[in-house]
């Protein structure tokens, strides 16, 4: 286990950009691999997650690799040309990339089986075996559904209309995933909207993907028509919203911070965490506004602001759902008291998240409150008193490794974490990024760089 330390610090300033968007790089490799042609992707986040969905394409039989210049191509094996993999397919720490694969497993005639390390072992699968056995999938796995699994695959799927229980965009994925071989319409109903990268990126590749309402009740129900032509293509991935993140809560609560985050993705189910931090009275400016292959984007603008507590309504956590940790570090600094409602879902992700924050807020001296789905931060309208002695336990939690860190910056004492290894998932070299604007973090026996 590698501790990272963040020292308290001053402002930071200057210009940066955050790594590729995770979500979209995971959809990139498995489009490309799966298209006739060739793709090229520009900006890919070069994180482990993202690097095991390449290895596991490449185990499937398309060619993906990396160019000299920093492009990936992948050369696709076109619609239910996959092969059977010859060794276990191990997923690592990426909930993402395993349930998105099981979608195109479940609809290619192979056998696979699937692993992934301690965490993601420990993550349900259920909710993506379900609809893809209703498709033709067939699953042996362990008590609860968990990896390690294997799947047998069929070769034409039935295409079915299915209203997901939880929102929750890896089902959609998987599902619309394993859509793509079936004939006819494929529908998945999200009482709850959820992030729509695969939409956008199938329809880019050439497929017809529609939004309807459902009869039932009015909820957005997205129609996929099978077996379409997908060709290789170009795809530019935006920066993460969800990575840059972590400046922008530093940037917020310094004093005389100001950033400025080039070519964030702006997608509108992704947005929750800026429209609460701007209603908490964040000074957050969108520049230079885009589209990018039907991606939203624009510049991120922030400056140290003084941030109000709120009642984060519980519709929100969709289109901020792995934004909440970095939102409570924000609410700890805050002047009053931040209530998030509707978090079930943190418990299932790469940590049971809402414990994880609960317990680490309240060793580096906060007064919190963990609900069966809520979260209840009172804060200190100022810098929070920050770590004790004891690191603070991050469970193979990414997220809540680099939302302890950002703690640590605006802190009265520094924030040890206990193990920064995860971070790599998702945003490598972190600490790095952060240190360029002026932050101090760094292992112990290092000098910490950057810190002017
Ligand atoms: C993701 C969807 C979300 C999110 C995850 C990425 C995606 O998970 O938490 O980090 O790329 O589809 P759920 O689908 O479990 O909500």
């Amino acid at each position: 286990m590698t501790a990272l330390t963040a020292k308290p610090c001053e402002a930071i300033s200057g210009t940066a950009r955050a790594p590729g968007d995770k979500s979209i790089s995971h959809r990139a490799l498995m489009l490309g691999g799966l298209a006739c042609g060739e793709s090229a992707i520009h900006g890919l986040l070069e994180g482990e997650d993202v690097l095991r969905t390449a290895a596991a394409m490449r185990a499937l039989g398309a060619e993906v690799e990396r160019r000299e210049d920093g492009t990936w191509r992948a050369r696709g094996r076109g619609l239910g040309g996959l092969v059977e993999p010859d060794a276990v397919l191990d997923l690592g720490n990426s909930g993402t990339g395993a349930r998105l694969l099981l979608g195109l497993l479940a609809s290619h005639p192979l056998t696979a089986t699937m692993t992934g390390d301690a965490s993601l072992r420990a993550r349900p699968m259920g909710r993506v075996i379900a609809p893809l056995e209703a498709m033709g999938g067939r699953f042996a796995t362990r008590q609860g559904q968990r990896l390690p699994l294997s799947v047998e695959g069929c070769e034409r799927p039935l295409p079915i209309r299915y209203r997901l229980p939880v929102a929750s965009a890896q089902v959609k994925s998987a599902i619309l995933l394993a859509g793509l071989s079936a004939p006819g319409e494929t529908r998945v109903i999200e009482p709850q909207a959820t992030r729509d990268h695969t939409e956008i990126m199938l329809r880019s590749f050439g497929a017809a993907v529609r939004v309807e309402t459902a009869e039932d009740d009015g909820a957005r129900e997205i129609v996929l028509t099978g077996q379409p032509e997908i060709a290789g293509r170009e795809i530019r991935v935006p920066s993460d919203p969800s990575s840059a993140a972590f400046a922008t809560v530093a940037a917020l609560l310094l004093p005389g911070s100001e950033i400025r985050l080039t070519g964030v993705c702006l997608n509108p189910h992704r947005t929750g965490l800026y429209d609460t931090l701007r209603e908490m009275g964040a000074d957050i400016a969108f520049e230079n506004r885009r589209d990018d292959g039907g991606e939203s984007v624009a510049d991120l603008l922030v400056r140290a602001s003084a941030l109000n507590g709120i009642e984060v309504p519980a519709e929100r956590a969709p289109s901020m759902i792995d934004e909440y940790p970095v939102l409570a570090v924000a609410a700890a600094a805050a002047q009053g008291t931040t209530v998030m409602r509707g978090l079930g879902e943190l418990r299932v992700k790469e940590s049971d998240r809402l414990a994880t924050m609960a317990r680490g807020l309240a060793a580096c001296g906060l007064d919190v409150e963990e609900g069966a789905d809520s979260l209840t931060v009172r804060g200190c309208g100022g810098r929070p008193p920050g770590g004790n002695n004891r690191p603070v336990e991050t469970h193979l939690d990414h997220r809540i490794a680099m939302s302890f860190l950002v703690l640590g910056c605006a802190a009265e004492r520094p924030v040890t974490v206990d193990d920064s290894a995860a971070i790599e998932t998702s945003f490598p070299d972190f600490a790095g990024f952060m240190n360029r604007l002026g932050a101090r973090m760094a292992h112990a026996g290092d000098t910490p760089e950057g810190g002017r």
